[in-house]
Formats: C-alpha cells, sequence, structure tokens
C-alpha cells in the first residue's frame, strides 16, 4: 500500500540528540568503546523522596485535571516565589509531560515569526517547522559566549513591525553552558517591551548554575510578555518521569484557555503517581536542596575539567557557567581537517565518532551553518550517585583523582587529543 503521510512531518528527522544516543548505544553492542559526549540527560539519581512518593502512588488511578492538581500547582507556584523571587498565582501553573511538550503546545497556540538565537536547543525549529511557522534565527557571536545581544535582537525584528513576534531563550543555555545574567535580562527585556516580543523563556536548567547560586529570569524584568518553562528533568534528575511546568503571567491570560484546550484534546493530563512524586519535589525543595546542590558542584567540575582538556588541545571554547555542556569548535585545526577531506561538522562528527570514539553533535544541529567545525559535548557521561558518594570536595580535587572519578570524561579528552595530534 503506498502511504501518504504529513509532508511537514515527512521533512523531519528523529530528534538529533535521540539519534546519536541511538548510534551509540549500536556501536557499544557491536563491541566498540564509545565516550558519549552527545546526550544530556541527568548523571544522578532521582532524589530518594522523590522515587518513593512516586512508589506510594502507584495505585493512583484517576484522570487528573488537565492542568495539573491544584496542591501541585500551589507547590510550583511557591517553589518559584521561594527559589526565584518570581510570583505566580496557582492558575498562571501549567503541568505537562515534559516542557518540550509544553513548549511545543505554546509554539503551536501563538501566530508569529518565532526568534531563534544561534546557537539554540535542536527541539525548537522542528516544533516550529511542524506548525508551518517561520523562524528568523539570530546569529550570536563566540567573543560574546554566543550570548544574544540587545542590539543582534532588535536587528532581527526590522522588517518584522507588523508581525507578532516570538522569542525563545534559554538560560542556562543548551548548547554552550552559557548563563545570563541580570543586566544582561534586563537589557534584553528592554527590547522586547520596545518591539512588543512574546518572549518562551526557557528555564530548565535554572538550578544548574556554577557560579552565582541565584538563577536570573528575564521574566523578572518583562513579566508581562515572558511565559516560563521548566520542570523535573533536570536539577531534579528525573528526566524519565516526564513532568514539565509553564508558566503564564496574569497579563498574558488570553492564552490560558487556548493552551487549556490544547491540553485536553491531546495529552489530556500528567500522570497521577508522576504528579504526586512533583508534589513532594517542588513542595519539599528544602530537604533536596543540600544534595542538589552538590549535584550543581559536580557537573561544575566535569565541564570545567572538559573545558581546561579543550582549551589546552587548541580548541577555542566558551568557559560553560551552567547546565552540562560546552560549545567548543575545531576551527583552529581547519587546514589539516580539510586536507583529510572534512569541510563539514557533521562529516567531522561522523569521523570523530568512528575514528576518535568519541560521540558529539554538530553545531549544524543547533542552527549554525553547515560548514562551522563546531560541536556540542555534554558533559554527563559519569556515575554520579559514585562520584557523590566518593567526592571530596572541590578544593581537595587533584588531577589524578579527577580521573579516578570521572575516567570516561578524561578518556574522551586523551582520543580526541591524540585524534588531533594525528592529523
Ligand atoms: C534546552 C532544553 N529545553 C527543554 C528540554 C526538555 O526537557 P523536558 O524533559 O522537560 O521535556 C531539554 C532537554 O534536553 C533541553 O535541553
Amino acid at each position: 500500500m503506498v502511504i501518504s503521510i504529513n509532508p511537514a512531518v515527512s521533512q523531519l528527522r528523529e530528534s538529533a540528540t535521540l539519534g546519536i544516543n541511538s548510534q551509540v548505544k549500536r556501536l557499544r553492542g557491536e563491541g566498540r568503546d564509545i565516550v558519549h559526549f552527545g546526550f544530556g540527560q541527568a548523571a544522578f539519581p532521582i532524589p530518594q523522596r522523590i522515587q518513593q512518593a512516586l512508589r506510594e502512588n502507584a495505585h493512583q488511578n484517576s484522570y487528573m485535571p488537565t492542568q495539573g492538581y491544584e496542591e501541585l500547582r500551589k507547590a510550583v507556584a511557591q517553589y518559584y516565589q521561594t527559589e526565584f523571587s518570581m510570583i505566580y498565582q496557582p492558575e498562571d501553573v501549567f503541568i505537562g509531560p515534559g516542557s518540550k511538550e509544553l513548549i511545543f503546545q505554546m509554539i503551536y497556540l501563538l501566530e508569529g515569526v518565532l526568534l531563534i538565537p544561534a546557537p539554540s536547543w535542536v527541539s525548537y525549529g522542528p516544533q516550529a517547522a511542524l506548525r508551518g511557522k517561520r523562524i528568523c534565527s539570530i546569529p550570536t557571536q563566540r567573543e560574546m559566549n554566543y550570548k544574544l545581544q540587545p542590539q543582534e535582537l532588535e536587528q532581527a525584528c526590522h522588517g518584522l513591525e507588523h508581525q507578532q513576534k516570538l522569542l525563545i531563550l534559554n538560560n542556562p543555555n543548551n548548547p554552550t553552558g552559557a548563563v545570563y545574567r541580570s543586566e544582561e535580562l534586563e537589557a534584553l527585556a528592554q527590547v522586547c517591551r520596545r518591539q512588543n516580543i512574546v518572549v518562551i523563556s526557557d528555564e530548565i536548567y535554572a538550578k544548574i548554575d556554577f557560579f552565582s547560586g541565584h538563577h536570573s529570569s528575564i521574566a523578572t524584568y518583562y513579566p508581562e510578555g515572558t511565559i516560563v518553562s521548566g520542570g523535573l528533568s533536570k536539577s531534579f534528575a528525573a528526566g524519565g518521569y516526564r513532568l514539565g511546568v509553564m508558566l503564564i503571567p496574569q497579563a498574558l491570560s488570553a492564552l490560558k484557555q487556548g493552551l487549556l484546550a490544547l491540553m485536553s484534546e491531546t495529552f489530556s493530563a500528567v500522570s497521577a503517581p508522576v504528579q504526586h512524586a512533583a508534589f513532594v519535589a517542588y513542595s519539599q525543595f528544602g530537604e533536596f536542596r543540600q544534595e542538589l546542590e552538590i549535584n550543581t558542584t559536580i557537573y561544575a567540575h566535569a565541564s570545567l575539567y572538559l573545558h581546561h582538556r579543550f582549551v589546552s588541545m587548541g580548541l577555542s571554547c566558551p568557559e560553560p557557567e551552567g547546565a552540562f555542556y560546552l560549545f567548543p569548535d575545531f576551527e583552529n585545526f581547519r587546514g589539516k581537517l580539510e586536507n583529510r577531506g572534512i569541510h563539514r561538522g557533521a562529516k567531522f562528527t561522523q569521523m570523530l565518532l568512528f575514528e576518535a570514539g568519541v560521540a558529539v553533535l554538530p553545531a549544524s544541529d543547533f542552527y549554525f551553518p553547515d560548514d562551522h567545525l563546531g560541536v556540542r559535548v555534554a558533559c554527563v557521561d559519569f556515575d554520579g550517585e559514585a562520584v557523590r558518594e566518593a567526592w571530596p570536595g572541590e578544593s581537595a580535587m587533584e588531577e589524578s583523582l579527577t580521573r579516578l572519578l570521572f575516567p570516561r570524561l578524561a578518556q574522551g579528552c586523551d582520543w580526541l587529543e591524540e585524534y588531533l595530534n594525528l592529523l
């Protein structure tokens, strides 16, 4: 039978991050030793008390309210106020099966062009394309650690005066590990207000900030135009639970009914046991604070170790400040790589996988041109639980102990270095 499928979908391929994951699994299954710098999932176990809440609620068999059950929404609003001084009411909170799905639904709901700083997370573009939405990617600069600058945003709005504009801003950032500070967000907020931009602020890594310990949100400076997303996946290490949150300010209340309708006609509600587990995560955050702060210190150590190794092997790479990613480029090796017939990032990352045994994603998956020789590296190929048990504290870490605790990261760097030396 010849089957026709929606052309908007047939143009899509499997999400790059999930794609590299299956490729690594397949190669490992064939006995190849691969260091996985390709996939960004939390390296730690979910806090015990949250796991226990999930077990204790396994009997919950009723559908939950589409928006999320009220106690959970109250707990989420309270968490954002206590942790980030962001003020929301329970009716502003929407619970979905992962923030990815909620972002998709919001992109689906809103008319207008989507402004995406390049580099940005892989999925925003395909989600917008599924909706037939025009995408305008805004190139950012290496010298500014790939952070979007107010003048770049202003310039991107030229010619779009008569259209609704959406901006997706991810802070802390995947793929660069950059963290926007208050003054930078304030300056961006001024442009957003002047240009009437609706911001979707993807703050899924909000608690994974290496240096300041206090996450800043553009919603603080532009509350009337910012929708915030977050969830359990990264700082609570519960990506597999699939629970995300979206916060819609009173000023954008007109969106709520539409979002609720979309949610109710698609996933209905997030599973009841998971919502109960999330209630414990948000309402008793104080209990997990110390554990999660240690996790962040360990992510910082792993990221900064990779950064130090990359710079010493001659790569150009902004110093990561949060999340668990780095965005190095191999432009210094362009001549040697071109002599071996490598002109494009995607071919380069396949060579790295097969010849160096290191899995990374090309910058082209993050809205960079194909010929850019940059890659995204995730720093989570380590056993978080074992590292936490042996963790001596940052100040006591010697290089030899780092190698012992993060053997895969050290191995990946060694293999990369050998590969570059042999070019
Ligand atoms: C930048 C960014 N946003 C959103 C998500 C999706 O998170 P969730 O698990 O809440 O769907 C991810 C996951 O990798 C991410 O890196």
